[in-house]
Order: structure tokens, then C-alpha cells, then sequence
């Protein structure tokens, strides 16, 4: 644990059903946080606080705000972890728009809507974390995945407004690239495994100092929009 980073408190991370976000919560439980695992669906996820939450739903994201400030009264961070990644073989030529409006919605809106909603229960020194994707960097331009390369740059420019947004009350927010690792949606092909991935994830939780506000990062560096 770095100087800086929490040593405790009251988690909440979003997808953690199964792949990264289900691996980050099984982190932060080992290390004594509080962690409240949103799922869509019944899951047992040991050392944790189950919540059923889809972030695309706005009626479930108040009642997930409702159950926490209920149960834990506050928050301490926040991971907005969940995503989908529905585009075909279709090149941005071809996208249908539909998909992209559907990927928008939970790859985006839904991170800025439980930031909006979950805020209200952090103060000063807490994390957001938006778990985004290199696809998403307009510095290197992705030639795969339209609607969730487009999703992830929104994302990014989603955590750059809340960044300076939440500034005033001393919340921290920062966009992640966990790197490709295996899982549904990185596939059996991919080099990193989970727990590389979950670091890249929670190192803004874990390592990083409250000042370090409105970056993007993989593996604790600071790489390109
Ligand atoms: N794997 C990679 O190589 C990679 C690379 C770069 C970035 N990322 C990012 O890392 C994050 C996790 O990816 P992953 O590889 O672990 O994906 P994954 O294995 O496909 O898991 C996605 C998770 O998101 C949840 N989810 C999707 N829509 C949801 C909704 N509306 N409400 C609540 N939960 C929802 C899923 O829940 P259900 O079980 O209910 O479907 C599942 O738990 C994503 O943000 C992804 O974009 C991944």
C-alpha cells in the first residue's frame, strides 16, 4: 500500500459478477476494505456486501444509493467497472446506431449517472475510479470495436468533468486502462491475467495519493488521452 492510498473503507464496485470487477472486489475484501459488489444478477461473492444494481437502470441505481446510505451511511470509493462490448465485426462505416446508443448508455451515461448519484455519500479524500480501455485514447486511434472505443473516449472525457467538478469537495477521479486480460470480454488469448489487471484498476484506491485527480492510467502511469 503507497503513501497516500486508503488503507480501509467502504467500496463500491460496479460488474463485479464476474471478470475484473468481481477480482477487485475479492481484493479489496482481502485487504479489509468494506465492499459492496453490484451485481445485476443473484451472486455470491465471499467477504462481501451483495447489492443488486444495474447501472444502466436508473430505478436500480437510486435503490442501491438508498440501500448504501441505509447500511453504510458513506462511501469511500467508488469503481465504475461494468461495461459491455456489443459491437460485431461492423466497421464504423457500417455501425449500426443502435448499438452504439446501447453501448453509450452503459459504458458511459451509466458511470457519469452513479457518479451523480454516489457522490452525495463521499467526502473529501474519496476515489472514483472509471474503468476505461486504450481503445478509448484518441492518441492512439483503435481500428476495432467502434461503439466501445467511442464509449470508452466518452468515458474519458466523463472523468475529466467530474474530476474538476468533484475538485471542490475533495474527491479524486481518474480514468484506468487495466491493459488486455483474460476474460469474457478480453478472451482466452489475452497476455495479462486478473490480478494484473485489478492492480491497474485500484491503484487510484490503493496507491495513489487525494491530489492525483482527472488522469489516465495503467499500471500507476500516466499514459495518453
Ligand atoms: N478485459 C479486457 O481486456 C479489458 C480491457 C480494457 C478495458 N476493460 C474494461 O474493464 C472492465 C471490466 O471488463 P471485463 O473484461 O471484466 O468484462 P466482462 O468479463 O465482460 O464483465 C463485465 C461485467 O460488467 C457487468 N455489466 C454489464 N452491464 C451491466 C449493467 N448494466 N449493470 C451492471 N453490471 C453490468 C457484467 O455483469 P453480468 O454478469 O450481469 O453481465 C459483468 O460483471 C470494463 O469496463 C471493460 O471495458 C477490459
Amino acid at each position: 500500500m503507497g503513501a497516500g492510498g486508503l488503507v480501509g473503507g467502504t467500496v463500491l464496485v460496479t460488474g463485479a459478477s464476474r471478470g475484473l470487477g468481481r477480482e477487485a472486489a475479492r481484493w479489496l475484501a482481502e485487504r479489509g476494505f468494506t465492499v459492496i459488489a453490484g451485481t445485476r444478477a443473484p451472486a455470491l461473492i465471499p467477504g462481501t456486501d451483495v447489492l443488486a444494481l444495474d447501472v444502466a437502470d436508473e430505478a436500480s441505481v437510486r435503490a442501491a444509493v438508498a440501500h448504501v446510505k441505509a447500511r453504510h451511511g458513506r462511501l469511500d470509493a467508488l469503481v465504475n467497472n461494468a461495461a459491455i462490448q456489443i459491437d460485431g465485426t461492423d466497421g464504423v462505416l457500417d455501425l449500426p446506431l443502435e448499438t452504439l446508443r446501447r453501448t453509450l448508455e452503459t459504458n458511459t451515461l451509466a458511470p457519469l449517472r452513479m457518479a451523480q448519484a454516489f457522490a452525495p455519500l463521499m467526502g473529501k479524500g474519496g476515489r472514483i475510479v472509471n474503468v476505461s480501455s486504450g481503445g478509448g485514447q484518441l492518441s492512439t486511434p483503435a481500428a476495432w470495436a467502434p461503439a466501445y472505443c467511442i464509449s470508452k473516449t466518452a468515458l474519458n472525457a466523463v472523468t475529466v468533468q467530474l474530476s474538476e467538478g468533484l475538485k471542490p469537495k475533495g474527491i479524486a477521479v481518474n480514468a484506468v486502462c487495466p491493459g488486455w486480460v483474460r476474460t469474457d470480454m478480453g478472451g482466452a488469448e489475452a497476455p495479462r491475467s486478473l490480478e494484473e489487471g485489478a492492480a491497474s484498476i485500484l491503484w487510484p484506491i490503493l496507491e495513489a495519493g487525494p491530489d492525483v485527480t482527472g488522469g489516465f492510467w495503467r499500471d500507476g502511469k500516466r499514459i495518453e488521452w
